[in-house]
Order: C-alpha cells, then structure tokens, then sequence
C-alpha cells in the first residue's frame, strides 16, 4: 500500500487545526501508521527542504518549521500520495480551491498549515528523514 509524509505545521499546531486536519484524512478512509509531535530543529528541517536550499523564500521556510511544534505523520491509502496534494490544495492559498486545507484555512505561502510529499520518491526519501 502507498505511503506518504505529511506534517502539519506550527501554524496549524497552534491554531488548534490538528483534530480537523485530521478527521479530514480519516473521513477520506486514509490511514494513520506513525504520527509523532516534535519540535524541528534546523538540522532535520535542512535534509527535508534540501531542494529549495538558496531559494529566496528558504529562511523564512526554515525560521517558520522551527517556531513551533510541528505534527508529523505517515499516511498509508490508495494513490494516497495524489490523493493528500489533492486535499491540501496548491503552495500558494491563493490558487488553492476551496474545499482544500489551504484553501479554507491558509492566506499565506510560507504559513500555509500542511506539508506532503510530492512524489514516491519524496515520500520514501521523506519517511526515512522523518522516522528512521
Ligand atoms: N514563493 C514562496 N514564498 C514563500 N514561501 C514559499 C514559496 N514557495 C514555497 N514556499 C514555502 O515552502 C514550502 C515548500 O515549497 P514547495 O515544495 O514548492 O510547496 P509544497 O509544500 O506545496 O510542496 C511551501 O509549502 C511553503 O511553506
Ligand atoms: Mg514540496
């Protein structure tokens, strides 16, 4: 069964989205098999968001994963990798649908409430940053 690494990030940790975000996945019949809460430190935050290293936007991104806790999960389900992109809608909430998590919740970029990985290989590369 497909697997995929998503995070919810501190501004969705803080603003009390964990519950919703998450009955979202389960109502979609997705599975939880790891979930931990940490804070991440710059080290773990680097190997993660290594393909925007020198990116204009690559502080912020870093200063904001480092604010607070994040919830960090590995979803198990069908195209569960297609399906999840699907349901946090796109990087800018702007052109997110609505319907999606950023497109009811977020009104920024950087803090835009959830993570997910973008391909197979992201998720494999991912799950192994996140849990090994
Ligand atoms: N142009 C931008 N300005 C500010 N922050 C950005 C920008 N592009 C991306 N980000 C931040 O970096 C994260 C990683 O970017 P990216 O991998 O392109 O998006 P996604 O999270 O949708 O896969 C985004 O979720 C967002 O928090
Ligand atoms: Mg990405």
């Amino acid at each position: 069964m497909e697997k995929t690494l998503v995070i919810i990030k501190p501004d969705g940790v803080e603003r009390g989205l964990i519950g919703e975000i998450i009955s979202r996945y389960e109502k979609k019949g997705l599975k939880i098999v790891a979930c931990k809460m940490i804070k991440a430190n710059r080290e773990i935050l680097e190997k993660h968001y290594a393909e925007h290293k020198g990116k204009s936007f690559y502080e912020d991104l870093m200063n904001y994963m480092m604010g607070g806790k994040v919830l960090v999960m590995v979803l198990e389900g069908n195209n569960v990798i297609q399906l999840i992109r699907k349901m946090h809608g796109s990087t800018n909430p702007i052109d997110a649908d609505m319907g999606t998590i950023r497109g009811d919740f977020a009104n920024k970029t950087t803090e835009n409430i959830v993570h997910a990985s973008d391909s197979k290989e992201s998720a494999e590369r991912e799950i192994m940053i996140w849990f090994s």
